[in-house]
This record gives structure tokens, C-alpha cells and sequence, in this order.
């Protein structure tokens, strides 16, 4: 093999269950070797990594990177710079912006604005359009998967069944996953006169009751179940709820969930410590619940781990608690979280990657990504499983930098971030350059490739 650009020597790389000495080669932005580090074809620059965990990059399917009219909250460079820092290599940006992502032109605009600014790579979801036209328009512009709100009142008309199978039409012929927000909309209760931050904690609690999940899931399932688009159930957060897509699962419902390291690590208890710092919706549960999302997790009723990185200032979360918008930063607490569970053993090393890294690939059908093999894309992450780190919210790269995490004392931290060949990110600083990351888009596939996602 003729001399490549980079060799990442001695990590210890994940293969079948054992984790074994080897390195890559990487040419052009992608993997062409992986063997033992001296079997290895000559390179121009090597990196001996020192024994340190070589994974591939992480793969967040949910993520709302602002910018546009809301860039002072996040933008394309401070919300990608916070996912390299955080060892994720991928991201799906969310629709909910201003001006919205709903039609092809405005699609566009993001992708035309974010391809000059991005450290890693990021595709774009569409929200889900009453019109099939915009849908289908924004599917040919490239959209990674559509968004649907159900706690949003303007798709109040798709409990018309035969409407929300035309608007579902244009989804399930792109072959890319709705995901959806389950939750119905609830009024906030009535105030009843008390005052102070633990009643309005405890009304923006009944303000989302579980019940309102578990039914907007079932709409979901059944959503699934009739039109066969593949629905992907974001931000489960009750145990409820994800006993009802375990079941359709087994029944063969086209149906996928994801879970946030919040939802999984932390209980409503929380609120009475780091107030709006700890709100978002849907809310922190119960310590049960947690707990039946981490088995979720490992049983594989869950698929796929998300950050639901939604970064506000901290101007706008030092409002009243009821006033104070919903949502919390992710991307930089999120791999560190999790190893740290990992190395707790509560979770396997192999179900990391499955569900931080293939899974997400898989489901949104994303080219040669999710694996450390030859032809795949160079997207990789070192860990130092031995460095430990306490979560400070004053060092993100966010713009948003409050954490109901802050303080924990976390073990596995992301060292260097490979973004395609590309090294970004080490020791904590940025190498990368801003358009280092690329756009990447949809390519309409043949139907009925749907893909079965591995739960071992
Ligand atoms: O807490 C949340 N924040 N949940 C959402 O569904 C939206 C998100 C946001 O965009 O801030
Ligand atoms: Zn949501
Ligand atoms: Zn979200």
C-alpha cells in the first residue's frame, strides 16, 4: 500500500467482545487499514495514542444547534466545537428553530450557512409539513429524518387518521425516520395562590404528566403500525412508556426509541437543587423510571443514546422557574456520563457503541459511518479511561453553560476527536478548523431496506 496521510497507532480497539492492540490508516477522510500498529502501511504523520480506547465517533441523532435568529443561544461553530469536545463526530440538527426548518428553501439556507462554520458533521431534520409537497420537497433537498411535535397545537389535525396518513406518505417513501416529540399538549395547571419556586415546580410537574407520554406514544405506535413509515419515539422518559414500545417492538411495529443520560442518571429530585438549570421536557421522572430506562438500555428495548442538547442562556434560565424555557446542553457531558456508567459496569463498552455510534447510523441511514473498518468514514474518538474530570459548565464550549450535571465527577474522557481524517480536537483544544465538518444529506434508497438494529 502506498504511504497514507495518518496512522493512529497503539489503542485498544473493540473487537467481537475483547479489546485488542491495533491502529489505523487514514487516507482522504476515510479508513483504509486496521491491523496491529506494526502491520500498518508507512504514513506522512503518526499519533501513538498510548493505549488509549479508540472508538468510533458518536453519532447524535438529536440536537438543536440554533443559529439563525436564535444564534445568541448556539451556533454552527460554538454548538459543533461542543460536540468534538464532547467526542461526537455526528450530529442531526433539530427543526424548532427561528425561522423553523419547514420547507426546502429554508433547509437550504442552514445548510448553505452551516457548511462554512461546522467541526463536525451535521445533517438537518425537516419539521414534519401538513403539506406532502413541502415534505417530499425537503426529502430531495437532503433532510436526515423529520421532526414532529405532537405537544405543539398546530398538528392538532392529525388526530384525523386519514389526513395523517397523506402527511405521513412523503416520510415513509424517503425512507428517513419521523421523529417524534410524544407528548400532548397540557394547559399549565391553575396557580393556587402559593408562590415560590417549589410550587411552580410541582405545577409544571402535573404540567407533564406521564400519562400524556404514554399516550402520545401509543398514537405513535399506531402511527407506525398503519402507515409502516419508521417512527423514531424521542426522549423516552417513563418506564410506561417504554413497556409499550417494547410490545410493539416484539409485535413487529416499525417503531425505534431513544433515551437522554438525563432521563437515565437523573430524578425530578433534581429540581429542588439546580431549579431551570435541571428543566426540560419532557421532565425528570422518578428514580424507577431511570432505572427502567438504564434496563431498557441494556435489554435493547432502547436503541440509540441522544444528547436532546438544547442550549438556552443563562439570562433566559435565571427567569422566574415558570418562566424559564425548557432544555438543557448536552454534547459535552454526554460520552464522559456514560463511560463513566460503563466503567461502574452497568453498561457494556459493546452496547456504547451500539447505541451511541451503529445504531444511530443505521437508523437514519447514514453512509459509512458508526464503525472503526476499512471504508468507513475517518470519524473516531480517543478515551482515556483512567482520566477523571468534574463537570464544570464554565468550561463548555456551549454557549450554554449551566448543567444539572455540574459537579459530578465523571472517568472516560474523550482525549482526541477525529473528524473525517481530520484531528479536531485534543487534550481539550481545538485543532480543527470551521468547515473541517461536512453537510450530509439523504440519498433517496430504494424502499424496503428497511434496516433490523442489532440489540445483543
Ligand atoms: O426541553 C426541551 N427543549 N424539550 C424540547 O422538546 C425542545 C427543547 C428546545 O428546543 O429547547
Ligand atoms: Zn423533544
Ligand atoms: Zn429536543
Amino acid at each position: 500500500m502506498r504511504k497514507v496521510e495518518l496512522n493512529i497507532i497503539n489503542a485498544k480497539i473493540l473487537v467481537e467482545d475483547n479489546l485488542v492492540e491495533a491502529g489505523v490508516s487514514i487516507n482522504q477522510g476515510k479508513i483504509v487499514k486496521v491491523a496491529k500498529s506494526p502491520n500498518l502501511p508507512a504514513s506522512d504523520v503518526t499519533v501513538d495514542s498510548q493505549n488509549m480506547l479508540m472508538i468510533p465517533g458518536v453519532v447524535d441523532v438529536h440536537v438543536h444547534l440554533r443559529d439563525m435568529n436564535l444564534s445568541y443561544k448556539e451556533d454552527f461553530s460554538s454548538g459543533t466545537q461542543a460536540a468534538i469536545m464532547g467526542g461526537v463526530t455526528t450530529v442531526l440538527d433539530m427543526p424548532n428553530t427561528s425561522p423553523p426548518t419547514n420547507n426546502a428553501e429554508r433547509m437550504k439556507e442552514k445548510i448553505d450557512k452551516s457548511a462554512k462554520m461546522i467541526y463536525s458533521n451535521v445533517g438537518f431534520f425537516g419539521a414534519l409539513s401538513l403539506d406532502p409537497h413541502e415534505t417530499s420537497m425537503m426529502a430531495k433537498e437532503g433532510a436526515i429524518g423529520f421532526k414532529l411535535y405532537l405537544n405543539d397545537s398546530q398538528y392538532n389535525s392529525l388526530n384525523d387518521e386519514k389526513l395523517l396518513m397523506r402527511v405521513l406518505k412523503p416520510v415513509r417513501s424517503s425512507g428517513v425516520p419521523l421523529s417524534v416529540h410524544a407528548e400532548f399538549p397540557q394547559e399549565l395547571t391553575q396557580e393556587t395562590g402559593s408562590v415560590g419556586t417549589r410550587y411552580e415546580i410541582e405545577r409544571f410537574m402535573r404540567s407533564h404528566d406521564p400519562q400524556m407520554e404514554a399516550d402520545a406514544v401509543s398514537m405513535c405506535l399506531n402511527m407506525a403500525k398503519e402507515s409502516d413509515a419508521h417512527v423514531h419515539i424521542c426522549h423516552l422518559s417513563t418506564r410506561t412508556a417504554l413497556d409499550l414500545v417494547s410490545r410493539a417492538k416484539l409485535a413487529g411495529t416499525p417503531v425505534t426509541a431513544e433515551v437522554t443520560p438525563h432521563h437515565l442518571l437523573l430524578s425530578y429530585k433534581e429540581l429542588n437543587r439546580f431549579g431551570s438549570y435541571a428543566k426540560m421536557v419532557p421532565p425528570l421522572r422518578t428514580a424507577k423510571d431511570a432505572e427502567g430506562l438504564m434496563k431498557g438500555l441494556v435489554d435493547g428495548a432502547v436503541d440509540v443514546i441522544v444528547s436532546d442538547h438544547a442550549p438556552h442562556t443563562v439570562e433566559e434560565k435565571k427567569q422566574r422557574f415558570i418562566d424559564a424555557p425548557s432544555g438543557i446542553p448536552g454534547l459535552e457531558t454526554m460520552l464522559p456520563l456514560v463511560l463513566t456508567e460503563m466503567l461502574e459496569k452497568r453498561i457494556t463498552l459493546r452496547r456504547v457503541i451500539q447505541t451511541m455510534s451503529e445504531n444511530p447510523t443505521q437508523l437514519f441511514k447514514l453512509k459509512d459511518m458508526g464503525k472503526i473498518a476499512e471504508g468507513y468514514n475517518a470519524d473516531i474518538v480517543l478515551v482515556d479511561l483512567h482520566k477523571e474530570k468534574r463537570i464544570e459548565a464554565q468550561a463548555f464550549r456551549s454557549k450554554a453553560k449551566y448543567t444539572p450535571f455540574a459537579g459530578r465527577i465523571v472517568k472516560g474522557i474523550p482525549v482526541m476527536t477525529v473528524v473525517n481524517g481530520i484531528p479536531v480536537m485534543r487534550d481539550g483544544e481545538i485543532l480543527g478548523k470551521p468547515g473541517d465538518g461536512r453537510v450530509i444529506r439523504h440519498v433517496e434508497v430504494k424502499r424496503n431496506d428497511r434496516l433490523t438494529v442489532g440489540d445483543d
